[in-house]
């Protein structure tokens, strides 16, 4: 077989852009000791940052999988146990899917990870999922059931709003970015963090917490669907759930006359806090850019 490729994001007069795959890949037989190397590092950081920080179900889920610093997992073994569980698998990909391809991948319970991971020179910060962050972040929580169910109704969700409208894609894909990768959960020991893209960051898992900035306001489905988010600084708000069967419930409904409702109203700037909010921090706003929210 060929050896897969690295799908990156690339330099082109209009800046960097990001670039489709389509392909499903088979995991390289090995990586080079400094690739191991690489995701020993991440994960024993974060690890380490994550008790007391991460949800206790993340936090089981990812040592139930027999994920280690040693090496690398083998996708192979991980799906052993993975699809006992809760009938998941994962397929490797060379980098980011167009969106109905993914969308048709969660709706059948697939998660595409990337197969290669960050250069040494990337550890604190990538702008595209790689095996590190696909891995560690994403695929731990697919161990959990109602959070498993959650991600093929999301996936359903995708396929649905595909054919609607572009507008319909813009809310629902609010909805992913605010709960799977940079969503925070309510406990009584504290907020802990559930998002992906949390955990899978180093200043991120500690500015999401415990810094003085950003907002942290309750789950409200509609409020999360009009909110603009940030792509290439740490978010201005998170949001919080009670719980992943509140997540679940929440999100069951038909989106249709939602996304009808939504047409007619604008989006919210990320950093934005509304009377009607349940606020559990206002953030003092301190060092967020000016503009460029997505
Ligand atoms: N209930 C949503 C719909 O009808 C589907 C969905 C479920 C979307 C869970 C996101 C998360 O479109
Ligand atoms: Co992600």
């Amino acid at each position: 077989m060929n050896e897969p490729r690295r799908v990156e994001r690339q330099q082109t007069d209009k800046g960097y852009v990001p670039v489709y795959t389509t392909a499903i890949i088979e995991q390289p037989a090995d990586y080079p000791a400094a690739d191991h190397a690489t995701w020993g590092t991440l994960y024993e950081r974060q690890r380490e940052l994550l008790v007391g920080r991460a949800s206790d179900e993340f936090l089981q889920a990812q040592d139930a999988m027999g994920m280690s610093p040693d090496r690398i997992p083998r996708f192979s073994e991980l799906n052993q146990i993975l699809s006992e569980t809760t009938g998941w698998t994962i397929i490797g990909v060379e980098g980011l899917l167009p969106e109905l391809d993914f969308f048709e991948h969660l709706a059948n319970r697939r998660f595409p990870v990337s197969w290669w991971i960050r250069r040494p020179d990337q550890i604190d910060y990538i702008a595209e999922p790689d095996l590190f962050h696909d891995l560690f972040g994403h695929v731990p929580l697919l161990m959990n059931p109602v959070f498993a169910d959650y991600m093929q109704a999301y996936g359903a969700g995708g396929v649905k709003a595909h054919a609607i409208d572009p507008q319909a894609l813009v809310h629902l894909t609010r909805l992913y970015w605010y709960t799977v990768e940079f969503g925070l959960i309510n406990t009584p020991q504290g907020l802990r963090i559930y998002g992906a893209g949390i955990v899978s960051s180093k200043g991120e898992s500690l500015y999401s917490l415990e810094d003085d900035a950003p907002n942290r306001i309750g789950f409200d489905l509609e409020r999360i669907m009009r909110t603009r988010y940030r792509i290439d600084t740490y978010q201005k708000t998170y949001f919080v759930i009670d719980s992943f069967d509140q997540l679940m419930q929440a999100t069951a409904p038909d989106f249709t006359p939602i996304y009808a409702r939504l047409h007619a109203q604008d989006a919210i700037p990320a950093g934005a806090v509304h009377a009607d909010d349940h606020v559990f921090h206002r953030g003092s706003g301190q060092g967020w850019a000016t503009d460029g929210d997505v």
